[in-house]
Order: C-alpha cells, then sequence, then structure tokens
C-alpha cells in the first residue's frame, strides 16, 4: 500500500450510534432468500458496556496491520464484534469501524468519505449520475471512491480501460502479472509474487490526494466520534 505507514484510512464518516444495532435481524441469510425485506425481532438487545458502536460509509480501504487483527484478533475484540454484528441490518457499515475505534488504531483514522459526487444546488436525495463527461474531473482528484453509476455506465468502461489497464473482463494487471504479453495470451495467466505493488500514476494521484486529507484531519477532529 501507498502508506505503510498508516494503519487504517477508512472511508467512513465514524459517528456512534447504537440505534443502527440494537434492533436484531433474524438469520438473514436464510429469511431473505427470494424476499427483499429484512425481517425485524421485536425484542431490542441492550447495548454493551465493553465497547461502542461506529457507523460509516461500507467501502473502506484496509491496510494489512489492521486486517490481520481482525483475523487473529490478539484481543478478543474483533471476534466479540462480528458475533454481535452476525444479526445486524448492515453489518458492513459498522464492523471494521467499530474495531477500529474501539482498539489502539483509532488515532489512525481518517474522517472522510473519500468518494466523489456531484450534488446539486441545494442537495437533492441523490447525487448525479455520472457519466464520461466527469472522467477527467474524477480521475483528476485520486479519490478512491465514486457514486452513483448507472447499469452499464460506459464512464466505469473508461476507468477500466484506461486508469486500470483491464483487458476485457480479466483482472487489473500488476507487476506481479509475469506472463508474455501477445494478442493472444493474457499476461495475467502466469503470475508469481503477488505482494509486489509498484504504484501507476493514478495510485500518485490517490497519494497526494491521502496526504491532503491526512493533512486537514490533522488540524480538524478526532475521527472516531462519539
Ligand atoms: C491516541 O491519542 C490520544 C490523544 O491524542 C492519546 O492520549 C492516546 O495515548 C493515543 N493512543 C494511542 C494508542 O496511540
Ligand atoms: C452527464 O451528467 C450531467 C449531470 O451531472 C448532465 O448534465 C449531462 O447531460 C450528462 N451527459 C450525458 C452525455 O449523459
Ligand atoms: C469539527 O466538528 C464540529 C462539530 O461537529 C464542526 O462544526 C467543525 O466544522 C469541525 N471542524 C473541522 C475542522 O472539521
Amino acid at each position: 500500500m501507498v502508506h505503510s505507514a498508516l494503519l487504517l484510512v477508512s472511508a467512513a464518516y465514524l459517528f456512534c450510534r447504537s440505534q443502527r444495532v440494537q434492533p436484531i435481524i433474524v438469520d438473514a441469510g436464510v429469511y431473505l432468500a427470494g424476499r427483499n425485506q429484512f425481517f425485524q425481532a421485536t425484542e431490542k438487545r441492550d447495548t454493551p458496556d465493553s465497547f461502542k458502536f461506529f457507523t460509516g460509509s461500507p467501502w473502506v480501504i484496509l491496510n494489512r496491520r489492521f486486517v490481520e487483527y481482525c483475523i487473529f484478533g490478539w484481543e478478543n475484540l474483533p471476534r466479540t464484534l462480528l458475533m454481535y454484528l452476525t444479526n445486524v441490518m448492515l453489518p458492513l457499515e459498522g464492523y471494521f469501524h467499530s474495531v477500529a475505534c474501539n482498539s489502539d488504531f483509532r488515532n489512525f483514522t481518517v474522517n472522510n468519505d473519500l468518494r466523489y459526487m456531484i450534488w446539486d444546488n441545494p442537495p437533492q436525495m441523490e447525487p448525479h449520475f455520472l457519466n464520461v463527461t466527469h472522467y477527467d474531473e474524477l480521475v483528476g482528484t485520486g479519490v478512491p471512491f465514486a457514486r452513483k453509476f448507472k447499469e452499464n455506465e460506459p464512464l466505469l468502461d473508461k476507468i477500466d480501460d484506461q486508469v486500470l489497464r483491464r483487458w476485457h473482463q480479466r483482472p487489473v494487471p500488476g507487476a506481479w502479472c509475469t506472463g508474455r504479453r501477445r494478442w493472444f495470451s493474457d499476461p495475467c495467466s502466469q503470475w508469481s509474487n503477488v505482494n509486489i505493488v509498484r504504484p501507476g500514476p493514478q495510485a500518485e494521484k490517490f497519494r497526494t490526494y491521502i496526504n491532503q486529507i491526512m493533512e486537514e484531519s490533522k488540524s480538524g477532529n478526532n475521527s472516531c466520534k462519539q
């Protein structure tokens, strides 16, 4: 990753909200087969004292050290939260945020939703749909996420083609691809060390963007708000 010193960058507004997790969703995986409504239990449960819930955007960029902490959990926190969030309506909007804000990682979060959006003035309920006319500005910002897109939006194909340099329906090529590049063969059909990361021009823009929001966050508020 570009920033090995930055432990976590979260696409998130990290606010503590317990009403989001008190409702219990009954076995969502089973119940949801063929349905699109959540079945919410009438009982609510108490919010535990040992940790606080934080919510934010479900789109996150996590570094390896933080992910290892979530998986290997050298404390009980990541596992306890995982179990607690099993029956919550939108666990992706809370899990990583809550782990980060309740652990020693809390000082390494940046409160920014990292998204490119275009709003009306005054803002309506939803931002504009993005199209190819927004390409230059969107790519120029270095922002890693954006919305909203219509299905099969050509702008997404343009990003795949010009930023990510993907072949049609293929993974994003990188230094890990060791096959020879020929018109008939995908260089990524052979690969070696997947841990090699060599930032391309867009990753450099992303680095500049991250440095800027980190600079701004130093003078601003603490990320894990309660
Ligand atoms: C986080 O920052 C607070 C306030 O700046 C400080 O008191 C605390 O020791 C820091 N915690 C860690 C784990 O660095
Ligand atoms: C692209 O979106 C803008 C609104 O942000 C709209 O004014 C424009 O007409 C759209 N262009 C195309 C080609 O759809
Ligand atoms: C800090 O938070 C307060 C209240 O949420 C807000 O009014 C203020 O603009 C924030 N400051 C910065 C620098 O983000």
